[in-house]
């Protein structure tokens, strides 16, 4: 049988067994990867030649030269980028070809900014930007980083830099010596019919030093710890970006599955520093981490354990394209997240219902069901935003249709949903089925819109029609086609508030190696897949976020994309795809999202409940209470599950997932605002707590985020526990309310006791938290309702917090300025309100209630004044037992600044 049906079969029978290795490379067996881990720290044999240096007021260009193959003429330059970050480019100059540079990563051309020179002779040249410096050195090649001259990054300090250009192949007898002994390399000699000279092995590589830092956090897509493995001193494989559709992914592993981003941050609580690795090819990464100390060094540590430095090493082993990478330079975690950001965008402010509750499985049988399942959420009071609707809905596999049997009326089934406020997310696959008579198979053959073989002829893979080819989105009149068959004139049945999921893009590809297209692929403009493949899921998203602007001008696009890149999130939400109903599946979450939200992808989330198999109640209950607080909330399963709709369990289980649902649904206010600050100011919704606090307690904690700086939560991911640890950041000083208790814990570690209904949640002591707490079946049912503030007092009776607010859905935020954003700020035990923005939008939302954590003691009243409703007396009351005071009915618009005093 051929493999495509081996892992079909086991796909749908659900069989359990672990990932397969055997269907994936190990650095072994990737060639390149062999060949360049094989390089001994010593000294490089690549030069810089200052002689012919090159100045301009941003840039430094200098020939490199390896030494070894004197007669390449490489260039090196390096650019100061506004913002405090460097970029530093390698290409060749008029070499066989041309190398591929992204085109997709990159939010515009990086601005740059003013370099001086400080210092220059043959040896070395200084140049500084601001606060930072660098200082190239010539022989060897050493690239040296300093912030206010504190030493931060060093690039190939090991002398493990390297640059293969294309070349002929060696004549018989004659040695290659950039591929030093590996004659193997050589196989990849890959070339297309449109290449009149060979291509072969064009690896790069480049290692950087990070002197003391402790850990390097980043490089998702992994199913790993956020704190990066050493790979070197625990004989890992290094961490493999190559994006790929992992059948039962496995966990504590640094094998490649569906997202690529090559972005490290090297932390510690005194400093941190990043590196974006540019790069859309095939990419490993090795980290060694003085953490991990070896016999001799750890003898050291015990004798004098003051003495030891830290230092985390990162080399970067790329298989094709430019080395191109940029330095950020911190000084700290949330500025160097924030520099990366200011590279490869945000996720626009996405619509009001795209962070509610979303419910999906693999399938909804038909129409009918779709209508029983809201039907049966709204009987038992469970809210609901979205259902989804995966592959069987199409008419055999062929995207934009509809199975005429069981989904014969989708317009009335749309307009079924839309009327109570709900909304429809479809899903739409990059690959095509290969059937006469279907029009954007046809359409696409006619009009050349498919990837190539290398022979010229279009590329047929296996995916789930079968016989399928691949649309080509680095053709420009493959999107301008594509992005029109979300119009509504051609892909009938949808409305505006139908919106999509694109899977299987990394591309999935059941028959082809790794489960993925052959490298030898070819895209638009000549490029082999495996120049391009890392971004293939960014272009895909591109074209559908295109469609959906167009078909949808007024309305901000939701899409959701498992195969990711640097970059993609301007246009996608994405989430950690196939996992499992296990407890380490849960617990991974928390880490991976963490992990994209550092990547710049905030709007990251899990399959509640698991992809594969059926959890049990206690594990599916622990997922509902831990997914709300992820920034994307669904429930997936697989096609093989039982059904596990929450209604369809004992009361007592619907009422923990009621509670956890409406838990959500009280915090939307401040989750929309978080990804509000999230477009404007570049802020990750879901932080580590490192990303606040930095303190060395926190640098390996995974299992607990903090949202915003406002909510910290430690999800209960462990079966049958009756107590958990959890870490408060903050020192003593710092103040954490309980969010169901409001029980005051200072910073320090905690075993908590917990029961079946426990949220291990807190709101931090100093903020001010929007929610809307009146039990709603949508939130599209609740634009308009009232706002309770809940302001968590610090050590010195003070809080602050923000709130933004507008129509929820359309651009006028943008276009109108239609919006709201305001501070609250509290002290002296007076709450006042003001805009933030000299903006306005005519909502009718306003204040219903205050609750104050940890308030002053002998409060009788307060005193509301506003313009329009002059000073008014209300109502407090105090709960002895939990220990807060309610400001009844302020009743006082949020579009006026009002201050609410107690007396
Ligand atoms: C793979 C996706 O990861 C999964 O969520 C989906 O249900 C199946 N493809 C079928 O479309």
């Amino acid at each position: 049988m051929a493999k495509w049906a081996i892992i079909l079969g086991v796909c749908l029978l659900n069989i359990v067994v672990a990932v397969d290795k055997n269907n994936f490379k190990s650095c072994e067996q990737s060639s390149f990867c062999r060949r360049l881990r094989k390089y001994q720290p010593g000294e490089s044999t690549y030069h810089l030649d200052f002689s012919a240096l090159h100045i301009t007021d941003n840039v430094v260009e200098a020939q490199l030269i390896n030494t070894q193959v004197p007669e390449v003429n490489l260039k090196l330059t390096l650019t100061a980028i506004i913002g405090n970050i460097f970029r530093v480019s390698v290409d060749e100059v008029n070499g066989l070809h041309s190398r591929y540079k992204p085109q997709f990563a990159l939010n515009g051309d990086p601005q740059e900014t003013k370099l001086e020179v400080v210092a220059r002779n043959l040896e070395q040249v200084t140049v500084s930007s601001g606060d930072s410096k660098v200082v190239l050195t010539a022989k060897p090649l050493k690239i040296e980083f300093y912030t206010k001259d504190k030493l931060v990054n060093v690039v190939n300090s090991k002398g493990l830099f390297a640059f293969e250009h294309y070349r002929n192949k060696p004549a018989e007898g004659e040695t290659d010596p950039q591929i030093q002994d590996d004659p193997g390399a050589w196989e990849e000699n890959f070339k297309s019919h449109h290449d009149t000279k060979p291509r072969g092995p064009s690896a790069i590589a480049a290692d950087f030093n990070f002197p003391n830092a402790e850990r390097v956090y980043g490089l998702p897509e992994h199913g790993d710890s956020l704190s990066l493995k050493s790979t070197q001193q625990n004989n890992l494989d290094p961490y493999r970006l190559y994006n790929l559709d992992v059948f039962e992914y496995e966990l504590d592993s640094t094998m490649a599955i569906y997202g690529a981003v090559p972005v490290v941050y090297a932390v510690s609580p005194q400093h941190s520093v990043g590196v974006f690795w540019h790069n859309a090819a095939e990419t490993w990464v090795d980290i060694k981490n003085s953490k991990d100390t070896d016999i001799i060094s750890s003898l050291v540590d015990f004798v004098n354990p003051s003495s030891k430095e830290t230092f985390v090493d990162v080399r970067f082993m790329s298989e094709s394209g430019v080395l191109d990478f940029f330095v950020l330079m911190g000084p700290t975690l949330k500025s160097a997240v924030k520099q990366y950001v200011s590279l490869t965008g945000v996720h626009g402010l996405p619509q009001l219902f795209t962070l509610a509750y979303h419910q999906s499985r693999w399938n909804y049988n038909d129409q009918d069901d779709v209508t029983t399942v809201v039907a049966n959420f709204d009987i038992h009071n469970l809210p609901l935003d979205v259902m989804w609707l995966d592959i069987e809905y199409t008419e055999g596999k062929k995207y934009f249709t509809w199975d005429h049997i069981k989904f014969s009326n989708p317009d009335n089934m749309v307009s079924n949903l839309t009327s109570t406020g709900r909304k429809l997310v479809v899903i739409i696959d990059p690959h095509i089925k290969r059937e006469g008579g279907y029009f954007l198979h046809e359409d696409a053959l006619k009009h050349d819109f498919y990837v190539k073989n290398k022979d010229g002829s279009v590329y047929e893979g296996w995916c789930w029609p079968g016989s399928s080819s691949y649309l080509d989105f680095y053709n420009p009149s493959t999107v301008d086609y594509y992005k029109k068959l979300y119009s509504l004139d051609n892909f009938k049945g949808t409305s505006h508030d139908v919106w999509i999921w694109n899977d299987m893009n990394e591309p999935s590809v059941f028959n082809g190696p790794e489960i993925t297209m052959p490298k030898d692929c070819v895209h638009y403009g000549g490029w082999e897949h495996r120049d391009v493949h890392n971004e293939y899921a960014l272009a895909h998203t591109i074209g559908t976020y295109q469609g959906l602007r167009l078909r949808s001008p007024h309305k901000r696009p939701f899409i959701l994309t498992r195969g990711h890149f640097a970059g993609s999130q301007r246009y996608t939400a994405m989430w950690t795809g196939d996992n499992d109903a296990k407890w380490s599946h849960l617990a991974v979450s928390f880490p991976m999202c963490l992990s994209e939200a550092l990547g710049g992808i905030s709007f990251c989330g899990a399959d509640v409940g698991g992809f594969f198999n059926n959890p049990d109640t206690e594990l599916l209950q622990r997922w509902y209470q831990a997914g709300i607080w992820l920034p994307f909330f669904r429930a997936h399963a697989h096609i093989d599950t039982k059904r596990r709709e929450p209604y369809l369990f004992s009361d007592d289980i619907i009422n923990r997932i009621r509670t956890a649902l409406r838990l959500r649904y009280a915090h939307l206010p401040l989750w929309y605002t978080l990804f509000w600050e999230h477009e404007t100011q570049g802020e990750p919704v879901l932080r580590p707590l490192l990303y606040h606090y930095p303190e060395k307690e926190v640098i390996d904690i995974d299992n607990t985020a903090l949202i915003g700086n406002s909510v910290l939560v430690r999800p209960v991911s462990e079966p049958g526990v009756t107590s958990v640890e959890v870490y408060l950041p903050g020192g003593s000083n710092a103040n954490w309310y309980d969010l169901s208790t409001f029980t005051l814990y200072h910073g320090g570690s905690y075993k908590l006791s917990v029961d079946l209904d426990t949220h291990v949640a807190f709101y931090r002591g100093g903020s001010i938290i929007p929610r809307k707490d009146r039990p709603r079946r949508s939130s599209t049912i609740m634009h308009r309702d009232p706002f309770t503030l809940y302001v968590a007092l610090d050590n010195e009776k003070t809080a602050s917090g923000t709130l933004y607010l507008d129509d929820y859905e359309s651009y006028e935020y943008k276009n109108a300025k239609k919006y709201i954003y305001l501070l609250f700020n509290y002290s002296n035990n007076k709450l006042t309100s003001s805009l933030l923005d000299k903006t306005d939008y005519p909502t009718e939302e306003w204040i219903e209630k205050v609750v104050i954590l940890g308030p002053p003691a002998g409060i009788k009243g307060a005193k509301l004044i506003s313009k329009s409703l002059g000073t008014v007396d209300l109502e407090t009351s105090y709960d002895k037992q939990m220990k807060y005071l309610t400001v009844r009915k302020p009743g006082v618009s949020v579009r006026e600044p009002f201050s609410i005093e107690l007396v």
